[in-house]
């Protein structure tokens, strides 16, 4: 069967075009034939605008997928919600409700977990999957669930959850991943990918027998990653065969050039309202 896919940024950190916005945050229609699925919601500040302004109608959305429960993915879900005027599956890991803070350099912590709770977004039309194993959305499209760590990718160390009270490095249990089939291959599209980009792929690997994919898109958390790791991560990445590498959002200016400058394959630019079909 022939899978064309339209992959189209709603919402993120970059944004070079007039008349959209950018905001800190990550939100990506994927269109396939089996259906249309919304991968996070952005913060909820840019959305209302950008979807607007790409003519983008969330009715017709069959579902939305949030990767894991920082408010710049999950955020915008109640306006997406509104928007969609209709019941809509959601999907997320158990976790995705847990209070989670942010250190910043001056020590002050500040939120950054989901500003609504479960049974506001569920008064919005939201009806929740919770799931920590592998779930296929729609024919295509799949998520992961808990993500297997082997390899430690976790180098910020400054979002925290709260466990008996006390504050604990974030482990990001509820991080996921989508999978995308194409006709050129798989694809994957990040949230932040906290459980670390090079984990992903392997557990993409073990949970679908593919070794090689054809794209990687989406946040891939290499902010503070230094010129080891992101050597490393680009290796695997390469030995992984993928074609085009559309990283942005969390991913930094600094991880990003690297990769512009060092993929072999082709990097683009995925900003607000960037659109592709695979
Ligand atoms: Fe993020
Ligand atoms: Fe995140």
């Amino acid at each position: 069967m022939v899978l064309t896919v339209k992959l189209t940024n709603l919402v993120d950190d970059y944004c070079f075009k007039m008349g959209l916005l950018g905001e800190h945050g990550l939100s990506m229609l994927l269109e396939t034939p089996g259906g249309k699925v919304l991968i996070d919601t952005g913060s909820g500040f840019a959305m209302d605008f950008n979807i607007g302004a790409l003519g983008v109608d969330l009715s017709q959305v069959d579902a939305v997928a949030i990767t894991h429960g920082h408010s710049d993915h999950i955020g915008g879900l109640k306006l997406v919600l509104e928007k969609a005027r209709k019941l809509m599956p959601v999907y997320a890991h158990p976790e995705v409700f847990q209070e989670r803070v942010k250190k910043n350099d001056a020590g002050d912590l500040f939120q950054t977990g989901s500003p609504f709770t479960r049974e506001e977004l569920e008064s919005a039309g939201a009806e929740f999957i919770f799931h920590t194993e592998p779930v296929e959305v729609v024919p295509g499209i799949m998520l992961t669930g808990y993500i297997e760590r082997g390899f430690d990718e976790i180098k910020t160390r400054s979002h925290f959850v709260y466990k008996d009270g006390d504050l604990c490095p974030d482990p990001f249990v509820d991080d996921q991943a989508a999978v995308v089939e194409t006709e050129k291959g798989l694809c994957i599209v990040f949230g932040c990918a906290h459980s670390g980009v090079i984990n992903t792929m392997n557990y993409v690997e073990k949970i679908t027998g593919e070794k090689y994919f054809y794209g990687i898109f989406g946040g891939t958390h290499l902010l503070q990653a230094g010129e080891e790791q992101l050597k490393h991560t680009l290796a695997e990445i390469e030995r992984r065969q993928v074609k085009v590498l559309g990283v942005t959002h969390c991913t930094g200016i600094n991880a990003k050039s690297f990769f512009d400058r060092n993929f072999t394959g082709e990097s683009c630019q995925i900003v607000s309202g960037s659109c592709m079909e695979i």
